[in-house]
């Protein structure tokens, strides 16, 4: 069989490789551990060593390649329609302080590129959610008086420089975009210079806290900490059950080279479509580079080449000429309540933190979240907004009790009801090459996939984070549960957490 030509994944990761780093081999003690290099791993490190702390980062793969490696790059605090639920649901003061919280990390970020004078193609942009249908234009001007309400410079506009009509759009002046993966190089350079340990290919497995903790990765070097931030995006150790707020949506990204005189100038976003947000980079070229994001979606669910399809066909009916160039898919963690999770990992917690629940908008929220872990561990003076973040919040968990119950249906669906359903192939000859299914074989199911040499591979069909069925994602060639949003190889590594098990081989 010939294998069709690759398409370039993460722009970011193409354009700012990076060196392989060495994973952990002999034990180590410092002061904090961080598990997880993304920008809430990496962030927090930062800041901690710059504190003065003795750090070390241990991350499973690459540092920034999750899912911060594969993003938008948008530094914003308009977080699609984020005030107006706040204000209804939390109140006013929460919603001046979610404001207050978001700007400063923009504006920390951009004292830090000073700083270490970061060559991540920083450029202040408006940013916008906008809609096409008039129906949703209450929505928008609800959005901008709450965001205005909240502090930010927003207002409700009918004009943008996007190349079609809307209906409206909140617009907030003066915020960012920039290169994230080579922002986060730059902190784990400076992190190296001031003494921090940095380790990769070093997935951590086990966390026992105490005084002090300890962390075991997969080779079974440890590192002994007074306090540990587990920073693994979907949390990896969930002793408050965290799992259970805590939603995985999967997204596609499709970039397209555009002539610098077609550039929409903003940063945009609208809920239509289950997602669309645009914005560009500047190519070498003196062009700029369309980065399209959207059709987000449970993952393991639904036909993900479709969804591709369907987003490329957006981006070229709405910017004509637009030829696609890179693509990839990530997944971030969207909480019950609509605010992150920042602060002690669980009620009975003394040394160990958790940063997790970003709903798209992790880049802001993991500067934010590295200050504000930074002020907990240190016990320097803590933000206001250390409440509106804390993971133990029991008052919005509560009044958000519906959704959550709806979350929790349909991941009891995906537990008991796909157990029932019978499989979409009932031989593994029925499989063409390079394509996967979950399979019933002597009663017990499989997931198989035949390579396209025609070699078959089989592993357990239950996701070895809390037993869901996984299924077969064609476009990325994975293993991906629909429960929590655990990938795996289609030979069954992890890719992606909160798994830290691979799935089980299986004969066929
Ligand atoms: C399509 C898309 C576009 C987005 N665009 C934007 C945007 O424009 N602006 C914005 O603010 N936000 C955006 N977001 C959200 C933002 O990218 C995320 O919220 C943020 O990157 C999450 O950062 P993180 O550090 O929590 O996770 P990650 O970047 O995934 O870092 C977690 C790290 O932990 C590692 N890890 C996992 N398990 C283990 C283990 N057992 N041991 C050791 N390491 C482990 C992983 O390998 C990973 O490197 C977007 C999200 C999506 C899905
Ligand atoms: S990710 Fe939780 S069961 Fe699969």
């Amino acid at each position: 069989m010939t294998k069709k030509p690759p398409v370039p994944g993460s722009y970011w990761i193409e354009s700012a490789p990076g060196g392989p780093g060495a994973p952990l081999d002999r034990d180590v003690t410092v002061d904090v551990a961080v598990i997880g290099a993304g920008v809430a791993g990496l962030s927090t490190a930062w800041e901690l060593a710059r504190a003065g702390r003795r750090v070390a980062v241990l991350e499973a793969g690459r540092i920034a390649a999750g899912v911060s490696g594969h993003t938008t790059g948008k530094l914003t605090a308009l977080h699609t329609l984020v005030y107006d639920r706040l204000r209804r649901t939390r109140g006013a003061e929460a919603s001046r302080l979610y404001a207050r919280s978001q700007t400063e990390a923009i504006e920390h970020a951009a004292a830090v590129v000073d700083l270490l004078d970061v060559d991540c193609a920083w450029e202040r942009r408006d940013a916008y959610t906008y809609a096409r249908s008039a129906d949703r234009v209450a929505e928008l001007r609800a959005e901008a008086a709450a965001a205005r309400e909240a502090g930010l410079p927003a207002s409700f506009v009918t004009e943008t420089g996007l190349p079609f009509p809307v209906a409206g759009a909140v617009r907030v002046q003066d915020q960012a975009q920039f290169h994230p993966r080579r922002y986060l190089l730059a902190l784990a350079d400076d992190l190296r210079a001031h003494g921090a340990q940095i380790y990769e290919q070093s997935p951590v497995v086990g966390l026992k806290e105490g005084h002090p903790c300890r962390v075991t990765t997969e080779s079974g070097a440890r590192v002994t900490a007074r306090d540990v931030v587990v920073a693994t995006h979907y949390p990896v150790f969930d002793r408050a059950l965290l799992f259970a707020r805590l939603a995985p949506r999967r997204e596609l990204v499709v970039t397209a080279p555009i002539p610098a005189d077609r550039d929409p100038q903003g940063m945009y976003i609208t809920p239509e479509h289950d997602t669309r947000s645009v914005r560009t980079v500047p190519r070498e070229d003196g062009g700029r580079l369309l980065i399209v994001t959207g059709e987000k979606f449970t993952p393991g669910t639904g036909d993900t080449t479709e969804r591709f399809a369907r987003l490329e066909a957006w981006t070229a009916a709405h910017f004509p000429g637009a030829r696609r160039c890179h693509r990839w898919a990530t997944q971030d963690v969207f909480p019950s309540d609509g605010t992150p999770l920042v602060g002690l990992l669980h009620p009975a917690a003394r040394h160990a933190y958790v940063a997790t629940g970003f709903g798209g908008w992790g880049l802001s929220g993991g500067i934010m979240a590295g200050s504000l872990l930074t002020a907990l561990i240190t016990g320097r003076e803590q933000p206001p907004w250390k409440d509106l973040y804390e993971p133990r919040r029991v008052g919005p968990v509560l009044r958000d009790a519906p959704r959550l119950l709806r979350q929790q249906a349909d991941v009891a669906r995906h537990f008991v009801g796909d157990r029932l359903r019978s499989p979409g192939v009932d031989s593994v000859e029925e499989l063409p090459p390079d394509s996967g299914a979950v399979v019933r074989l002597d009663g017990r199911r499989r997931a198989v996939y035949r390579d396209p040499d025609g070699a078959l591979h089989a592993v357990s069909a239950r996701c070895t984070h809390l037993g869901c069925l996984v299924a077969f994602n064609a476009a990325e060639r994975s293993w991906d549960c629909p429960c929590h949003g655990s990938r795996f190889t289609p030979e069954g590594r992890v890719i992606q957490g909160p798994a830290t098990r691979p799935l089980e081989q299986r004969d066929i």
